[in-house]
């Protein structure tokens, strides 16, 4: 019986993984956000209606779910009551045992806010304060909430009953055998150290941080999935091999809706990468895949896989950080043929189309990976559940 599940973000985040959360939160008994902080948006649609999560993590909007933000998050106080005032407002209630906060996270105070939005163009951070956040707590001057609250801060007073030591509260949970899924922000390519650096995120975005920014062990993560988007997305700068520029692109991040949902910034498109999905799933361990958005690719024409990258005469296989390797390296493709079919309507794997099918075949045996969910909309209906065995 699975115990307990990392869902993890497998490319440059915004693969689906708010919709997956939610539509897994529904069996879960606790929902968990480890890493990162207000800089993430996952975008949840229930009953025909967008919400929109910065930072409380996803099982929120099912009753009864405890959410816990962990140690390793960066927490801006002010956002974190405009997000939950804004649930409220949606009849989605929020209170001390509906969600819990660590007291060793670090605030982001409006200094950091300021430093980013003077100093994150570069990188084309999300502008929140995430780095500088982080940079004090490393730099040993940051402030921990359980320091926040004890002060006369702004939001002291609020913060206070939602306040707990969650390392003891997770061994708690783990011991009473409660489900639990560890909620992933950002992807394995903005991790701070196996991203793309310095074009990442100031966190720990892959598996190692579900154990630091909670404080668990290892050997408690039961199963770990990432998600997948059928196509690669980017948003912020840094290196993108597969990155379709033209018409095509234009067309998908349409159909996509490919606009980030912090900052609203068209997402750059591209072919699936075989070597990303690869190299996170080595870099996590990842026992399944969730291939989300494959309902995009319909009526798309022929689609690509890109499988090694070809530099100085040389086919390489597994993905590199080495950005002169990703800035100039050429492609290598296999190209397989599309469907035309909507299949936002699909409720089975047999309902999909050949070439639908052929499609996810061929990533399986290149990522050597079991894909157990394909997402086809970005409804809870939407789902397509391949393998059960490594759910709830
Ligand atoms: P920061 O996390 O705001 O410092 O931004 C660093 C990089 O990570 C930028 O390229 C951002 O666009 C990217 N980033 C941060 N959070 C997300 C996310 O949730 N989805 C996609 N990209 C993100």
């Amino acid at each position: 019986m699975t115990k307990n599940i990392a869902i993890l973000g497998s490319q440059f985040g915004d693969e689906g993984k708010g919709k997956i959360i939610d539509y897994l939160s529904e069996k879960a008994d606790v929902v968990c956000r480890f890493a990162g902080g207000n800089n993430a948006g996952h975008t949840i649609v229930v009953d025909g209606k967008q919400v929109i999560l910065h930072l409380i993590p996803s099982g929120i909007l099912h009753k009864g779910k405890i959410n816990v933000v962990g140690n390793g998050t960066v927490i801006d106080p002010k956002v974190l009551f405009a997000e939950i005032e804004g649930l409220q407002k949606n009849g989605i209630e929020v209170t001390p045992e509906s969600l819990v906060i660590s007291e060793n996270a670090h605030v982001i105070l409006p200094e950091h806010v300021d430093e980013d939005k003077k100093t994150g163009g570069k990188i084309g951070t999300t502008g929140r304060g995430i780095g500088p956040a982080y940079a004090a707590k490393v730099s040993r001057r940051g402030l921990r909430v359980v320091n926040y609250i004890d002060k006369n801060h702004e939001y002291s007073e609020k913060l206070r009953p939602f306040v707990k030591d969650v390392s003891l509260l997770m061994d708690q949970f783990l011991n009473e055998n409660k489900k639990i899924l560890f909620e992933g922000a950002q992807g394995t390519l903005l991790d701070i150290d196996h991203g793309t650096y310095p074009y990442v995120t100031s966190s720990n975005s892959t598996v190692g941080g579900i154990c630091t920014g909670l404080g668990i062990a290892p050997k408690k993560i039961d199963k770990v999935i990432g998600i997948t988007k059928a196509y690669v997305t980017r948003v912020g700068n840094g290196p993108f091999p597969t990155e379709i520029k033209g018409e095509l692109g234009e067309s998908l991040r349409k159909v996509g809706k490919e606009f980030g949902a912090t900052t609203g910034r068209p997402r750059s498109i591209g072919w699936f990468d075989a070597l990303i999905s690869k190299y996170a799933a080595r870099i996590n361990g990842f026992d399944a895949i969730i291939i989300t958005k494959l309902d995009v690719l319909s009526g798309q024409g022929k689609l690509k896989i890109c499988t090694g990258y070809k530099y100085k005469g040389k086919v390489i296989e597994n993905f590199t950080t080495n950005s002169e390797i990703l800035e100039n390296c050429e492609l290598v493709y296999e190209e397989l043929d599309g469907w035309e079919e909507d299949i936002s309507k699909a409720t089975k794997y047999e309902e999909l189309p050949e070439n639908a099918k052929r499609y996810l075949k061929r990533i399986e045996k290149i990522v050597k990976v079991p894909i157990c969910i394909v997402s086809v909309g970005p409804g809870r209906k939407q789902t397509i559940i391949l393998k059960k065995e490594f759910l709830f």
